[in-house]
């Protein structure tokens, strides 16, 4: 049942370009997105005045990616929410919000209870879920599936990328409708997201470097995840995955927040997981990178290919992926530190699929 593989979450993690084919290839026709079943009308979309994507976990970091990629290419304004705190926050929702609610299982109380006060105010609610059939897909006026198949480890993976993809598709198609993406980046992406699944398999091929530094690395006690912008939403990813199997506690900052605070607890050794893969910001991330370095913290950077011959000058350790569309670097960029979590909760002996204190889904509040 584990295909060989010692625990489901490995399993999960390489069947992940397999599950982004089946989740982003039949939505391509002809060179445009394609949702089956939808019903969203091009009027309602061009009538829509915001977007509120609601969720929990690792389901709401893909919403904090989706934040960037949606208002980029939509220029419509997008709030994320963690569900628990949307339920009770009073939320600026009428009819003209979309309510975006983002469940791998679709069975998540919280989630399910701000879907349920999100339609009490007059939105429409569209779904990202993976289990069919599940209670959030019912209660939903619109549901895409991510078609992951079933996810057994606690710590979610393929639900996570292809999660992300689904969202990918949603805001390229508002952005078709909306004419606020150019013809040719619109394209430019669609191709990049059919070159994902491959892509994604070549990270999956260095996984071996990735033990190597996990090896390293995977007595410490404490880590930093740090990036801007696309990367700071990473490393909300990245940390959280490594806490939530490996019993390391881990934060993840916005790399700008470092002098208001967090490098006070910088001290010699200290592990800093710093991304890097965004090209525009590049330059940033480096200098980050030397500021840590220079009160004494090991650096893993994480870069694309066409940065990692400079990143290797001053990191400990390098994490390389494909370069792609800058707005799709998360989907690769999460493998990586899927890989690094497994590997150090494995060093570390840790009950892997099934993490103390845990559950698939949190049907409680
Ligand atoms: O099934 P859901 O996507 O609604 O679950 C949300 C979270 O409980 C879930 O993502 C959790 O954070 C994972 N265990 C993280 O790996």
């Amino acid at each position: 049942e584990k295909g060989g593989y010692e625990h489901f979450m490995f399993k999960e993690i390489m069947e992940q370009p397999q599950a982004l084919r089946r989740a982003i290839l039949p939505r391509i026709r002809e060179g445009e997105v394609c949702f089956e079943d939808f019903g969203l009308s091009q009027d309602y979309v061009r009538a829509m005045s915001k977007v509120y994507i609601v969720a929990c976990g690792s389901s709401y970091h893909v919403g904090m990616v989706g934040k960037y990629v949606l208002e980029r290419l939509t220029r419509r304004p997008v709030e994320v929410a963690l569900a628990s705190e949307f339920r009770y926050m009073d939320p600026i929702v009428d009819g003209s919000t979309l309510v975006v609610v983002i469940s791998q299982s679709g069975e998540t109380l919280d989630t399910m209870a701000a879907l349920r006060e999100a339609k009490r105010l007059g939105a429409k609610v569209l779904s990202i879920v993976n289990v069919v059939g599940s209670s959030i897909a019912r209660e939903s006026d619109e549901v895409l599936y991510t078609w992951a198949g079933p996810e057994i480890a606690v710590a979610t993976t393929k639900g996570y990328s292809t999660q992300l993809a689904v969202l990918d598709l949603l805001a390229l198609w508002f952005a078709r409708v909306l004419g606020t993406v150019a013809p040719e980046e619109y394209h430019t992406i669609l191709d990049e997201m059919t070159r994902l699944p491959d892509k994604m398999e070549r990270v999956l091929a260095e996984r071996d470097s990735i033990q190597y530094f996990a090896s390293h690395w995977f007595n410490h006690n404490s880590i930093f995840f740090m990036g801007r912008n696309l990367d700071y939403a990473l490393g909300l990813e990245g940390s959280l995955k490594l806490k939530e199997i490996s019993y390391i506690h881990s934060e993840a900052y916005a790399s700008g927040e470092l002098k208001h605070g967090t490098i006070s607890l910088v001290e010699e050794g200290t592990l800093v997981v710093a991304l890097g893969t965004y090209d525009r910001l590049f330059e940033k991330a480096m200098s980050n990178v030397v500021e840590v370095k220079a009160r004494g913290a090991d650096v893993l950077a994480l870069t694309t290919e066409s940065h990692s011959g400079e990143m290797e000058k001053t990191a400990d350790g390098v994490m390389t992926i494909p370069d792609t569309h800058e707005l799709l670097l998360p989907s690769l960029g999460v493998v990586p530190l899927q890989l690094f979590a497994y590997y150090v909760a494995l060093m570390r002996g840790c009950d892997i699929d099934k993490p103390r204190n845990l559950a698939k889904s949190v049907t409680v509040e």
